[in-house]
């Protein structure tokens, strides 16, 4: 992973890019900007990407996996992420299911998994990662819900060495996760859970349900025990999970 690596000064959105070479492109190609013009979020957010200020980066991924498989690599991801943050930071962050990276309540670093292919398997994946490196200020709206490393150690951190960390981390687990599928990772996400045993406020068909989230299953799944006793097995991307 890495190995192939594209480095732009200015790009619209590392993700939309690696989409678009990624029928030609070599299996683990990483693509990384200084700045993005139009960086994308989750359920079409903008995702604010200032120049030199963070890790805005896109890797695309070939392996024989359905897109049901294929969705729990965003976990793969954020252990791989977690490990890099404290390796390099030295501080604690955390998952909110299944793809948002926190320190103190606040998000450092969020994931973008897209993909191209059949019902039963995919022609290629991104994964996108953008992880607030030095950015100091958040625009109105994000403050109080956004950080970064800078704000959190008080330092400035070098982003090379975080970019190497997270290629390594990354290929590690998606090796183990290839090989013995996510099982294999289970314990880790629920170990950097922030979700679990929390409160969630779960969108269903628009409609608000609040349980507990008691497990991540083998298939990287939250389970959600709600008020009437109901357990449900929620998958990544069919709802909206908020805690309370
Ligand atoms: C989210 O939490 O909503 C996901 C944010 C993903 C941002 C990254 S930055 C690199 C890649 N390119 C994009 O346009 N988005 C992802």
């Amino acid at each position: 992973i890495g190995r192939n690596y594209l480095h732009f000064e200015s790009i619209s959105s590392t993700n939309d890019y690696a989409k678009e070479i990624a029928p030609s492109a070599a299996d683990g190609t990483a693509i990384v900007a200084e700045e993005q013009t139009s960086g994308r979020g989750r359920m079409g957010r903008y995702w604010v990407s200032n120049k030199g200020q963070g890790i805005w980066m896109s890797i695309i991924l070939k392996p024989n996996l359905s897109p049901n498989e294929a969705v729990k690599l965003t976990q793969v991801a954020a252990v791989a992420v977690i490990e890099t943050i404290k390796e390099i930071a030295d501080i604690r962050s955390g998952i909110k299911w299944p793809n948002d990276i926190v320190i103190n309540s606040k998000k450092v670093c969020g994931i973008l998994t897209e993909m191209n292919g059949e019902i039963d398997r995919v022609n290629f994946i991104v994964i996108g990662i953008g992880i607030n490196v030095n950015v100091q200020n958040f625009p109105e709206d994000l403050c109080g819900k956004a950080t970064s490393l800078s704000i959190e150690t008080g330092k400035i951190l070098d982003r090379k060495p975080l970019t190497a960390s997270i290629l390594n981390n990354f290929e590690k687990y998606y090796r183990v996760f290839l090989i013995d599928g996510f099982s294999s990772i289970r314990n880790l996400c629920k170990e950097y859970s922030l979700t679990l045993n929390k409160d969630v406020k779960v969108i269903i068909n628009n409609n608000e349900c609040i349980g507990r989230a008691v497990d991540i299953d083998d298939d990287g799944n939250l389970i959600v025990v709600f008020k009437n006793g109901e357990k449900k097995t929620i998958a990544s991307g069919d709802v909206s999970v908020r805690g309370l």
